[in-house]
């Protein structure tokens, strides 16, 4: 397999699937396990990701999976790696390769992403074990002075380098500036800081080269913070296309929303207002975690007894999802 950058960006955009973020470190995959009494073992997450990976007719809803380094190096029961395993399915393995977040000198708690020593090294591993495409992730909470510039453009230029070294692997890299949920900020102050993290983005990218049509952004939606009241669907669209419009180039292959907290039924009435919105200048889809995880586990809850009604949820919050990037989800 040696397809262009923008042919396998498009493969992931492909209407209606979207992508499944299955990218969760140990720790916090331990912490959601810890939650509802399931102990966290390499063999239980083995076990959970492959109940996701492996669920029926799953090839039907999602392009691709964004992994850890724990799964893409595991195998199914049926002893295939799970990087095989999805493309069987017709699924792109994907792979986080940022290490996460560190506070920033000066600046903490503000965080800035590690990640880029060693990163072309385990490119080419990770290109050797299926995966064509990746994922960084930056963090920026929303406050008055928040988040600072010299915070945001800090974590923007590593992003931006990162994209350029994943390009030069052959992968489509996914680029994370995620806006924090948490906090008490009122709709407008998301979409002042959205637009702004966004146009900081794509100067660095285009700064460095990056083939845009070869690259895919992840975003939060604008949204009031967690301690506000909860924003209408209408709104968080409207507010969110303005805002995407202002700083993203046509150029992007395409745009995947995180859902950063909000719940499934939140996540799927805000991307379906966003479809019902019509077409936009880039395909746009979900590549969610929580939204699509969190009613599965809570029935899985660690036992072999109940994956298959777990799966039966499962298919039911992607189809839902998948109807709802196009404006077709109905209650
Ligand atoms: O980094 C975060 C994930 O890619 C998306 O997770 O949908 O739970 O926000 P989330």
């Amino acid at each position: 397999m040696n397809q262009s950058l923008s042919s396998l960006a498009m493969q992931l955009m492909a209407s209606p699937k979207g992508l499944l973020a299955a990218d969760e470190s140990d720790k916090t995959c331990s912490k959601r396990f810890d939650a509802l009494k399931i102990i966290s073992t390499k063999e239980s997450r083995r076990q959970w990701r492959q109940l996701l990976c492996m669920s029926p007719n799953v090839g039907l809803y999602i392009s691709g999976v964004i992994l850890f380094d724990e799964t893409i190096r595991q195998k199914t029961d049926s002893g295939q790696s799970f990087a095989e395993a999805l493309i069987k399915q017709g699924i792109l393995p994907g792979i986080k390769v940022d290490k996460g977040l560190v506070e920033m000198d000066n600046f903490a708690p503000q965080t800035i992403t590690e990640g880029l020593d060693g990163l072309s090294e385990r490119l080419q591993e990770y290109y050797q074990m299926g995966a064509r495409f990746t994922k960084w992730r930056s963090a920026f909470t929303i406050g008055s002075d928040l988040p600072s510039p010299a915070v945001v453009r800090a974590n923007l230029v590593v992003m931006a380098r990162y994209a350029s070294i994943v390009q030069s692997a052959k992968m489509v890299p996914i680029v994370e500036p995620e806006l924090i949920y948490d906090g008490e900020h009122s709709i407008a102050e998301s979409a002042r800081a959205t637009e702004l993290v966004l146009k900081i983005l794509f100067e660095e990218l285009k700064a460095l080269r990056v083939d845009l049509s070869g690259l895919i952004l992840k975003t939060s939606m604008v949204l009031a913070g967690t301690e506000t009241a909860i924003s209408k669907p209408k709104e968080v669209a409207g507010l969110t296309l303005r805002v995407l419009h202002a700083a993203v180039p046509r150029e992007v292959a395409g745009i995947v929303f995180l859902s950063g907290g909000q719940t499934s039924q939140q996540a799927t009435k805000n991307l379906n207002a966003i479809g019902v919105a019509g077409s936009q200048p880039w395909p746009i889809t979900y590549s969610y975690s929580r939204a699509v995880q969190d009613p599965v586990l809570k029935l899985w809850r660690g036992k072999n007894t109940n994956t298959k009604k777990a799966q039966i949820k499962f298919a039911q919050l992607l189809a839902q999802n998948s109807a709802a990037r196009g404006g077709e989800f109905a209650e």
